[in-house]
């Protein structure tokens, strides 16, 4: 079947309840744009297309029944997913059993690292990282403890020498990996993540991935899910994913996890079902059911080589044209991590002056220092492709000026 996908419309979000557009300009946010420029949306994890009619036909065919009343699970909802990660990630034994509902990642990965380690205890990390992470692990009375991420020849790397001396020193339980990983743009590789769970397993570690962004793979890249690894990787990995990137559904909380070892997964569900009270969001279960279709993967697919286009000329115009401002080439999300320290030190200005730059002429990016980046900020490019090169015109003419 043959879709036809519009990438290239510009959205018109202002005044429907998306922060991404209308929490500029408030504390802890972008600064609104000076008069003349209009608001390019770069900052908030979400996009800038509209989402595929699937989901749209499955929400709205629901809602001609009057009522939302309590549900059992419906029954397109389990096999949408394991068509899902069979046909995405080669996953062939999701079940009933093995899937849980989680309303949103968050409560998950803290469910997850309350199971295993006791509040005042260090959650491994590597850094920079999610802010989501480190605020849900500081939240719930833990340690963040960070293991900063390494580059070599312009593509970042996690440190396992740091990761191993962190998980001895600070009787590490739990960790949070982020596969793949925001704010960098990173895909792990098989053998890299199985060198991270011979490491888990040598020290008894819990493995929280949170895969919320697997189905963001730019240049043809595959996702590898952590817990196909390895034995010790099936039995001590959580695995969570979710619509909300994918297709833009943050609004409905529909993430859910997979855990295979029975032991663990009764564990996690008591506290995150039993005590929080986390329950299924009905509305959620049919969109994923609409994006998780025929139409909804070749929509992804086309999206991605949308956001392959965009890295790719935000990474050339980056090394051309920005003196000292760095970004990896990512490979999957849509999101690039950019280090100014050298543009800082040789110009003299601060990162506060930079953003306002930004923010200024309109290029609504986000500041990377909540992230561990202390000369960055992260830009999210799910936008039409004349957005983004409209954003690098501006930071070429007003920010980073020759
Ligand atoms: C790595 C990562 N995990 C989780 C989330 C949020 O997921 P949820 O809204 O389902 O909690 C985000 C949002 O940006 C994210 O980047």
């Amino acid at each position: 079947m043959e879709y036809h996908f519009d990438f290239t419309s510009v959205m018109d979000r202002r005044g429907q309840d998306a922060s991404a557009i209308d929490a500029v300009g408030t504390p802890g946010c972008p600064g609104a744009p000076k008069e003349g420029f209009d608001l390019i949306p770069m900052w908030v994890a979400d996009l800038n297309f509209p989402y595929p009619q699937s989901i749209t036909d499955a929400m709205t065919g629901r809602l001609q029944y009057p009522h939302l009343s309590y549900f059992g699970t419906p029954k397109g909802y389990i096999e949408a997913i394991s068509w899902w990660q069979s046909t995405r990630n080669g996953v062939c034994d999701v079940t009933e059993e093995n899937l849980g509902y989680d309303n949103g990642v968050l409560g998950c990965v803290a469910a997850a690292v309350r199971a295993v380690a006791e509040p005042g205890e260090g959650v491994l990390i590597n850094t920079p990282a999610y802010i989501g992470f480190t605020s849900v692990i500081d939240n719930i009375g833990y340690k963040n403890i960070e293991s900063p991420m390494t580059v070599r020849n312009g593509k970042w790397y996690m440190d396992l020498d740091d990761m191993e001396k962190k998980i001895r020193k600070h009787h590490i339980r739990a960790a949070v990996f982020c596969n793949p990983q925001n704010p960098v743009g990173r895909a792990w590789t098989k053998e890299e993540i199985r060198e991270m769970m011979d490491l888990f397993e040598k020290y008894g570690v819990l493995c929280i991935s949170d895969e919320v962004w697997s189905d963001i793979m730019l240049f043809g890249t595959k996702h590898v899910p952590a817990h196909t690894v390895s034995d010790y990787a099936r039995t001590h990995t959580v695995s969570i994913y979710g619509t909300a990137k994918t297709f833009n559904l943050a609004g409905l909380y529909g993430a859910y996890d997979i855990i295979y070892d029975p032991y663990l997964r009764d564990r996690i569900r008591a506290i995150k079902d039993r005590t929080v009270y986390n329950k299924g969001n009905l509305l959620a279960y049919y969109a994923l059911m609409g994006g998780y279709s025929e139409m909804g993967a070749a929509w992804v697919d086309e999206m991605n080589r949308v956001l392959s286009e965009n890295a790719k000329m935000i990474f050339e115009c980056t090394r051309d044209e920005f003196p000292g401002v760095w970004a990896a080439m990512p490979d999957a999300t849509y999101m690039m991590f950019f280090d100014c320290r050298e543009w800082c030190e040789k110009t003299g200005e601060t990162m506060d002056e930079v953003l306002k730059k930004c923010h200024d002429v309109g290029v609504a990016v986000q500041d990377g220092r909540p992230f561990r980046g202390e000369w960055a900020f992260r830009m999210n490019h799910a936008l039409p492709t004349s957005r983004v090169a409209e954003a690098l015109r501006r930071m070429k003419q007003y920010v980073f000026v020759n």
